[in-house]
């Protein structure tokens, strides 16, 4: 069975991601379609498939397909995506954004921990993509040990705030270079030779929504209690592409650094890169493009003892973050029957 696709936001950073994983995984694609706002509608975009030309959104046209990928702004899915999802002629959305995943009856899926609830609805939401990357490490971590505390910092790269952010960092570690003041209008403050300890919002409790948002999300996905606690600290600097992050969890049985070694090593979606002999450690250079997440620097924690751990873990997070994470729940979907080609696509 193969099925009419669409992408909705496919000019911007994620929906091109999403548009080269449908391509590179082979996705049974019967016909792609393309849908942006009046700035792209009526541009071509050269695909796998053929030259597809990019349609102004309509949500009536974009139900005609049978699954449609959303990779625009919370606001946008928040007046779209219910509209696409309900009805007799209902289309599956999976939603990039953050607009849905704090919603019960809407699953927020990391397939390879959660696969299962997308047959709960037509509506999933992907998780945010700091969360995403964590979770290829911890999840596997916590079958081993149980997770009782985490605590992460991250190192998140200009790519996270879409084109327009790696835009602002090139035009503006230009312009640094040749001495011109750096203009800031997507980042609170310039980000070249810089790093900003602000992603998103702060939020009343001190911490930003970025931060707020990995903790919420890691409890929804993980079915972990609701005060299960995990504490984490976004901060921008001035990489291209990939997100960092350092990790420190406290566990409910002892580690033993040898085993969680070789769990990371046989979990899908990680790629274990830990040979400090060599110098080799997860790196946003070497995560950039791949589909698993690098995780390295493993090491029984001296604050934790026994019961800690911590480790450094690289992905790219507009792929493992976003676009791959994406189709893996379309891929899922396909498997467990739950995306079905309608009749009249
Ligand atoms: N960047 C990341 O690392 C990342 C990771 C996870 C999730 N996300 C989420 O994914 C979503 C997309 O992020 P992004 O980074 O790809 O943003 P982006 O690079 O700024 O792209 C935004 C896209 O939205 C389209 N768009 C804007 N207004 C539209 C409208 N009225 N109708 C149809 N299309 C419209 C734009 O198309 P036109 O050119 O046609 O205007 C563009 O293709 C956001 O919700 C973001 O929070 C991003």
């Amino acid at each position: 069975m193969s099925y009419t696709v669409g992408i909705v936001g496919a000019t911007g950073a994620v929906g091109q991601e999403i548009r080269n994983v449908l391509e590179t995984r082979d996705f049974p694609v019967e016909r792609l379609r393309i849908f942006g706002s009046a700035r792209s509608a009526g541009s071509t975009v050269a695909t796998k498939y053929g030259d597809v030309t990019v349609e102004l959104f309509d949500v009536a046209a974009a139900k005609q397909c049978d699954v449609v990928f959303l990779a625009v702004s919370g606001d946008f899915s928040l007046e779209h995506a219910r509209h696409l999802t309900q009805g007799d002629d209902a289309t599956v959305c999976i939603d990039n954004s953050s607009a849905f995943r704090y919603e019960a009856d809407v699953p927020l899926v990391v397939p390879e921990i959660n696969g299962a609830e997308t047959k709960k609805s037509k509506l999933i939401a992907n998780p945010n993509c700091t969360t995403a990357i964590a979770l290829m490490a911890l999840w596997p971590l916590h079958q081993l040990f149980g997770l009782k505390k985490v605590i992460m910092s991250t190192y998140q790269a200009a790519s996270g705030a879409g084109q327009p952010g790696m835009d602002e960092l090139t035009q503006g570690t230009q312009a640094y270079l040749n001495g011109e003041a750096v203009e800031n209008n997507i980042f609170a403050h310039p980000l070249p030779f810089n790093v900003i300890p602000q992603i998103d919002k702060f939020q009343s409790n001190g911490y930003t929504k970025e931060e707020m948002k990995v903790t919420w999300e890691t409890r929804k996905i993980c079915g972990l209690p609701d005060d299960f606690p995990l504490s984490c600290t976004a901060v921008r600097i001035p990489t291209i592409r990939a997100h960092s992050e350092s990790i420190v969890v406290e566990t409910e049985r002892p580690v033993d650094v040898a085993a969680a070694r070789q769990a990371l090593a046989q979990a899908p979606g990680v790629k274990l890169v830990d040979n400090t002999e060599q110098l080799e450690y997860p790196m946003p250079q070497t995560a950039t493009g791949q589909y698993d997440v690098e995780v390295g620097r493993l090491r029984k924690s001296i604050v934790y003892g026994d019961y800690g751990l911590e480790l450094f873990v690289c992905g790219d997070q507009l792929l493992r973050g976003a676009a791959l994470n994406a189709v893996l729940v379309a891929e899922e979907m396909v498997t467990n029957g739950s995306l079905q080609a309608k009749k009249t696509a």
